[in-house]
């Protein structure tokens, strides 16, 4: 997005009321009453916009507009259920599925779940993330025996970092019997990255990466998070971000494995309490 384009804010005069919610909703502060008190924006001021749409989305005429979008386009909320108590079983009962069926994901619900995941906020609203996705199982198994290769390559070039030294027997043992303690033989694979120069670019991968998880699993689609994976990427096979091919201004966020669970949890776990410090002085 070039920077002069960051807003195209528009209103439809005829349905403003004037009420003034996208000027004092507006982050970079850039919209201001004209003299009947309906809101513009100076066009010197349009590119420190950060095309957040804020202005869209509080408009309670739908008169606003951002970006050259339709806001009748939007989803409504006004009168929407968030279920509170669903979200709240979804959090508490999701968790690592380590045994998955050889059964794609859709490549549409694949979609789905990442346009939603794109909602996820960004610093500065950068939006300058990427999602690498592996969806077709067969490419799946193409990538896992790269990456077994990679690693016994790098145990060749020299000892690997104490606590990856158990990775060779390990992708050994996935050559022998197919145990894939690295991607849990998921079908599919999700990595998040990021432009090296935007604001936070690993928050805003793993923020992404989070909503995704917790969409998965309303949809029925089983995540593990790929600490695996992203140590061997980052710091034993580096040449696996070329296989990925991850932009090279690109910082890897994180990886997920995901696909169809061969397994069903029935209730859900019950965590320690959390280390909470309510800091009141
Ligand atoms: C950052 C991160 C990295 C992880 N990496 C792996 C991994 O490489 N392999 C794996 O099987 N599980 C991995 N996990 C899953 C954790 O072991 C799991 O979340 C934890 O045991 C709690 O279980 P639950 O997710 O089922 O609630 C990872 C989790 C996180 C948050």
């Amino acid at each position: 997005m070039e920077l002069a384009d960051a807003c195209q804010f528009k209103v439809d005069y005829a349905k403003c009321v004037a009420c003034g919610e996208c000027a004092a909703d507006c982050v970079a502060e850039i919209i201001s009453p004209r003299g009947d008190g309906k809101p513009e924006i100076a066009p010197d001021q349009l590119a420190n916009g950060i095309g957040c749409q804020h202005c869209l989305t509080i408009c309670p005429t739908g008169a606003a507009s951002a970006l050259g979008l339709d806001p009748a386009k939007s989803l409504p909320l006004d009168g929407a259920d968030f279920a509170p108590g669903s979200l709240d079983l979804l959090i508490r009962g999701r968790r690592s599925i380590r045994r998955f069926s050889r059964e794609p994901v859709p490549k549409k619900l694949i979609r789905e779940l990442l346009a939603a995941a794109a909602h996820a906020p960004t610093g500065v609203n950068a939006m300058r993330r990427r999602f690498t996705v592996i969806a077709d199982p067969c490419a799946m198994d193409r990538f896992r025996e790269t990456t077994m290769s990679a690693i016994l390559a790098a145990e060749k070039r020299g000892p690997l970092p104490e606590v990856w030294d158990w990775l060779p027997d390990s992708a050994r043992e996935w050559r022998k019997s197919g145990k894939d303690e690295v991607f849990r033989n998921a079908p599919h694979l999700l990595a998040v990255s990021a432009h090296r120069d935007s604001p936070c670019p690993q928050p805003d991968g793993l923020i992404a990466m989070s909503y995704f998880d917790l969409l998965a699993q309303s949809r029925g689609v089983g995540t593990v998070w790929g600490g695996m994976p992203y140590a061997i990427v980052e710091t034993i096979a580096p040449e696996l971000r070329g296989r990925l091919e991850l932009p090279e201004d690109h910082i890897l966020a994180y990886i997920m494995m995901f696909g169809f669970p061969a397994a069903r949890h029935r209730r859900t776990a019950q965590r320690l309490p959390e280390d909470v410090h309510w800091l009141e002085r």
